[in-house]
């Protein structure tokens, strides 16, 4: 097999429907030699379906990120499919109703740790999941939205962000010693399930389709995907602690 990630061996969560960035993740990972597994969360007959679309069927494992057991039991449930991992993407978020939307000042602490439990620790929690299964030149990568600005109605998901981008940082320098990468991809608006559940999306989706250097298309996962790939593959063997912007140049404008 050829391609950028020729006898890689991959785990991906996050695939909920064809328009989740980790479906374009798994298609073009398979497209480019390889083999991956899925977790699905929630609604599994659906993440079954949804991953009878790649290019070749693959395996999918249940997953909530925030459950003790499930994760205790991941590395073994991965082996069923494969004898190791080679890259792990994390492209999970979830915050409650009160935590976005404008509802900053009011969301109460058992909202904002849901939306910490699952956006922020679960980066730390995956990888420590899968780290059994890893190897040296192994590469962990997640999804942000740029956190370091405070967005209309982003709210506590931008704090949980900003947390997911420490815990990146960290991750890459405690697991730096045994060869493994950390890495994010800080992608643009994209309109996908976590997004439509954003009242005021719409706001994001305006502003990067007018102002974003080289423009942007709110329909196309494939170039965050793309540097998903990049991430994961040998050919940022030295780069860990990142943060790749794939907005179109959004970030690098000011007001
Ligand atoms: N869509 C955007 O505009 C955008 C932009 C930048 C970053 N991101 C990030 O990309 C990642 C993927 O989101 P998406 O936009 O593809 O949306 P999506 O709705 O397709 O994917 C979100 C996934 O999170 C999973 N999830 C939620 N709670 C979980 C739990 N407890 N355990 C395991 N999985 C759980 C859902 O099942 C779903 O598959 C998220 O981290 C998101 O914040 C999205």
């Amino acid at each position: 097999m050829s391609g950028l990630l020729a006898g890689k061996r991959l785990l991906v969560t996050g695939v909920i429907t064809d328009a989740s960035i980790a479906f374009s993740v798994a298609k073009l990972a398979q497209e480019n030699g390889a083999q991956v597994v899925l977790t699905g969360y929630g609604r599994l007959s659906l993440v079954e379906r949804i991953a009878k679309r790649l290019p070749e069927p693959a395996p999918v494992i249940e997953l909530d990120v925030t459950s003790p057991e499930h994760l205790a039991g991941l590395a073994d449930r991965v082996r069923e499919h494969v004898d190791g991992l080679d890259g792990v993407v994390h492209s999970i978020g979830f915050a409650p109703a009160s935590c976005l939307g404008g509802g900053f000042l009011d969301a109460p602490w058992e909202d904002v740790a849901t939306a910490l439990h699952v956006s922020t620790y679960s980066y730390k929690s995956l990888a420590m999941a899968a780290l059994p299964l890893m190897q040296p030149g192994g590469a962990v990568v997640g999804l942000t939205f740029d956190a370091t600005k405070a967005w209309p109605v982003y709210d506590w998901m931008g704090v949980a962000k900003a947390g997911l981008e420490s815990a990146s940082r960290y991750l890459a320098q405690h697991l730096g010693g045994r060869g493994i990468r950390s890495n994010l991809v800080a992608a643009g608006p994209l309109r996908t399930i976590a997004a439509k559940s954003i009242p005021g999306f719409e706001q994001f989706e305006q502003a990067w389709t007018e102002r974003a250097p080289l423009g942007w298309s709110l329909t196309d996962a494939e170039p965050a995907a793309r540097a998903c790939l990049a991430l994961l593959s040998d050919w940022f063997p030295a780069t860990t602690g990142e943060i790749v912007h794939v907005d179109g140049g959004y970030h690098a404008l000011g007001a």
